[in-house]
């Protein structure tokens, strides 16, 4: 995966019947190209309906949250390699309505960062902050937190993607303009680089989510150090996704 073509990444958070999911991905898979960057992070139980509906497509299955531990007596939790073995190639880790609704702190989401790096899925590390922190002035010392706790004594990043998503911008219908979302991305960026230097800085790749639409994927696209959307409420329309995916194909060439 480069920077040079987006990474598209619906979340259906708690949505979504067996058959909705089914009849989407397979609506979904004749519409996309072989260099398509797409991702969907499915609820648990549409992980193995979607890979399979999905098989021999450039579309990539995820999960939107794991367990830190390789397995045993944790009650309602899901390991890694268990969505491995149903076919999950990646998860999102530390979304910001597990921090808020289910207390996740940067401790634990650093926990599951190592889990997903040691069993080989690759993580996407959500980090942003609420409305309150922005307008204290708070934004990039608590991006700064939550990527030095998240990322303490991680040598190597491997696969790693990082979603910037401001709370404030999620399911609010308030997208953030290109360029709150861009001083964000280009302060993770050189956070990056000040800790793992350019070569590795320059090729991670930064995504923005909340609230992305139709009409606002291009120009957020169009902003230098974003190199992907997280989009939820838009990824649960097949029409809003499938145009989301198609108007990003040349949105980085359109806009320089
Ligand atoms: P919305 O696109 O519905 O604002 O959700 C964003 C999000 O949380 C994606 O992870």
């Amino acid at each position: 995966m480069s920077r040079d073509h987006p990474i598209i990444v619906g979340n259906w958070k708690m949505n979504k019947s067996l058959e909705e999911a089914k009849s989407f991905v397979e609506g979904l898979v004749p519409k996309l190209e072989e260099s398509d960057v797409v991702l969907l992070a499915v609820p648990f139980t549409l992980i193995k309906p979607s890979v399979d509906a999905s098989a021999g497509s450039v579309l990539k299955i995820g999960a939107q949250n794991m367990n830190d531990a390789s397995k045993g007596a944790f009650t309602g939790e899901v390991a890694a390699l268990m969505l491995k073995e149903v076919g999950a190639s990646f998860v999102l880790l530390g979304h910001s309505e597990r921090r808020k609704y289910f207390g996740e702190s940067n401790e634990f989401i650093h926990k599951k960062l190592l889990r997903a790096f040691k069993d080989r899925i690759d993580p996407i590390l959500c980090i942003g902050e609420t409305l309150d922190e922005r307008e204290k002035g708070h934004t990039e010392g608590v991006l700064d937190s939550q990527l030095a706790e998240a990322l303490e004594g991680v040598k190597n990043l491997r696969k790693l993607k990082i979603a910037y998503e401001p709370v404030w911008a999620i399911g609010t219908g308030e997208t953030a303009t290109p360029d709150i979302a861009q001083e964000a991305h280009h302060f993770i960026r050189q956070w990056l680089n000040g800790k793992y230097g350019e070569e590795v800085s320059s090729k991670l790749l930064l995504l923005y989510g909340g609230s992305v639409t139709e009409e606002t994927c291009k120009t957020l696209l169009g902003e230098e150090d974003i190199d992907g959307l997280l989009i939820g409420g838009a990824s649960l329309s097949l029409d809003s996704f499938v145009k989301i995916v198609h108007d990003s194909r040349y949105a980085k060439r359109d806009v320089s």
